[in-house]
């Protein structure tokens, strides 16, 4: 079960860890390289999910947590409570703008979304929902944007699977209205929350989505792997997200043709 007091208590955490990340801005960051020199991590995205486990141990301890940094990342099942953290979305646009980067947390139950919370630090907008209880833009609801056709909207698309013509990307961004990359997931899915993008294209891991789902599912968008299978919460996959009409036409047109 989630709870009021549940959501009163992320949001404080939430505000809480934005505030030390805005702070940490002033500071020299630690950067170092993951996998290869483009997969950044800083002392901060360190820092922000170590202050989100304590929180959720403290507060929850017999929840189980997901997140992507340091020894967390991998789960066996999502069986029970689980927590879905990225304790900073967009470390790359983090490091190099200062801008353009998310915290996104997600509370899971037995593999169902609850809740969803997706943080745009630097602009203090906070896009958040729960399960059957709508989209929130801070303490405004936001109305289920338009089932726009591909033809007549943005579509964000990940840069890489663009200019490689990864499944058909580049044609799919073609037979759009244009694409728009913005190198961060969370800031991907708040456009389409607001009705600004007609879909996402991406390469994701768990972490990357959890959160948007929830709140994609209450505006009738429709989501999955690319190729239609639903996503497996285990592994990177590549990722399509769109209102129903685009979606459609997508998986028609493009993926399984
Ligand atoms: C990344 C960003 C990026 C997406 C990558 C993600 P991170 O997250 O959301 O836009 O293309 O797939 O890994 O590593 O900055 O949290
Ligand atoms: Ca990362
Ligand atoms: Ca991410
Ligand atoms: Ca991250």
């Amino acid at each position: 079960m989630t709870s009021e007091k549940m959501i009163i208590q992320i949001k404080e955490w939430l505000k809480e860890a934005a505030g030390y990340i805005q702070v940490s801005l002033t500071n020299k960051l630690l950067v170092s390289q993951k996998s290869n020199r483009k997969d950044l991590v800083t002392n901060i995205d360190e820092e922000t999910q170590a202050f989100f486990i304590k929180k959720i141990n403290q507060n929850y301890p017999n929840d189980r947590i997901l997140a992507e940094e340091k020894g967390f990342d991998t789960i066996e099942s999502l069986a029970g409570r689980v927590w879905i953290i990225d304790p900073i979305d967009g470390t790359m646009n983090f490091v190099m703008e200062q801008e353009n980067f998310c915290i996104m947390i997600a509370v899971y139950e037995d593999g169902v979304g609850q809740l969803g919370f997706i943080y745009d630090v630097m602009k203090d907008e906070l896009y958040w929902g729960g399960r059957k209880q709508g989209v929130f833009l801070n303490d405004q609801k936001l109305q289920q944007p338009k089932d726009t056709a591909l033809s007549k909207g943005l579509l964000g698309m990940n840069a890489y699977m663009y200019g490689k013509n990864i499944y058909a990307a580049g044609e799919i961004g073609h037979a759009s209205m244009g694409i728009r990359v913005s190198g961060c997931a969370g800031i991907e899915l708040i456009a389409m929350l607001k009705g600004n993008h007609i879909g996402y294209i991406s390469n994701l891991s768990p972490w990357d989505y959890a959160a948007g789902l929830v709140l994609l599912n209450e505006f009738g968008y429709k989501y999955s792997n690319i190729e239609g299978k639903p996503l497996a919460f285990a592994k990177r996959e590549y990722f399509l997200a769109a209102t129903p009409t685009a979606y459609a036409q997508i998986q028609k047109d493009f993926i399984r043709n």
